[in-house]
């Protein structure tokens, strides 16, 4: 039995779709002015992002879905056992990779910045860290794309339709959160 819960609320999706647009523009398009401007952007969406887990709606925030040791324990086994836990919000190694990419983010805005500023002009290691910082996020993706495609397969729950729609069906014996 599966019972559909309206889990995204719609900054979380806006916010979702918006970065990873611009970061698969900022990855693979020419990095001109408009990258720059599209990286701060998405580094603002980030931050607003970030607050909304602590004031959004109840699913967004990291109360439902901060990866804990127990949690992200008790998830493990529950893979290692080929029965993985459901969860409404994200489950905790989703979570982990959630919070990685925003920093990956971050910390790509900021490299960007003191790349550019004249106190750096001549250095190399600030352009060094954003071009490893990039592959860094590029593989994240990756991962992140497959496990999104992978998990939504094994445990039959629309994952990424949830992302777009906002409601998920879920299995009601479900593990809170
Ligand atoms: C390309 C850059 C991408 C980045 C930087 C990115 C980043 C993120 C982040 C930070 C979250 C957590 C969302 C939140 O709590 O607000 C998330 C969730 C999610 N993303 Fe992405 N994403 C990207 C692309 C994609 C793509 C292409 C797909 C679909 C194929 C996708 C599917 C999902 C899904 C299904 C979730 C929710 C996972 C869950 O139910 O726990 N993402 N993503
Ligand atoms: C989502 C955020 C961002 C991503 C994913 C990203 C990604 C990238 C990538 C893949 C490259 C090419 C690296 C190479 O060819 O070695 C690059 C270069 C560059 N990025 Fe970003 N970037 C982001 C944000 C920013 C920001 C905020 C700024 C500056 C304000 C910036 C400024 C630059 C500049 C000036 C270059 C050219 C460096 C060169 O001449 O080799 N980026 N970025």
């Amino acid at each position: 039995m599966t019972m559909p819960v309206k889990v995204w609320d719609v900054w979380v999706r806006l916010t979702h779709w918006t970065v990873a647009g611009i970061v698969l523009w900022n990855l693979f398009g020419p990095t001109n002015a408009t990258h720059r401007v599209l990286g701060y952007i998405a580094a603002g969406l980030v931050v607003a992002r970030i607050v909304w887990g602590f004031v959004g709606s109840r699913h967004a925030r990291f109360s439902a879905w901060w990866p804990t040791g127990s949690h992200f324990f008790d998830y493990l086994r529950s893979l290692a056992k080929s029965k993985p836990m459901h969860h409404v919000s994200h489950n905790p190694l989703g979570g982990l990779m959630a919070i990685f990419l925003w920093l990956l983010i971050l910390a790509l805005a900021l490299s960007g910045w003191i790349m550019r500023l004249d106190a750096f002009w001549g250095e190399d290691w600030p352009q060094e860290i954003h071009t490893w910082l990039s592959v860094a996020l590029e593989v994240c993706v990756c991962v992140h794309v497959a496990a999104a495609v992978l998990m939504s397969v094994w445990t039959r729950e629309n994952l990424i339709g949830a992302m777009v729609t906002g409601w998920k069906r879920t299995a009601e014996n479900k593990k809170a959160p």
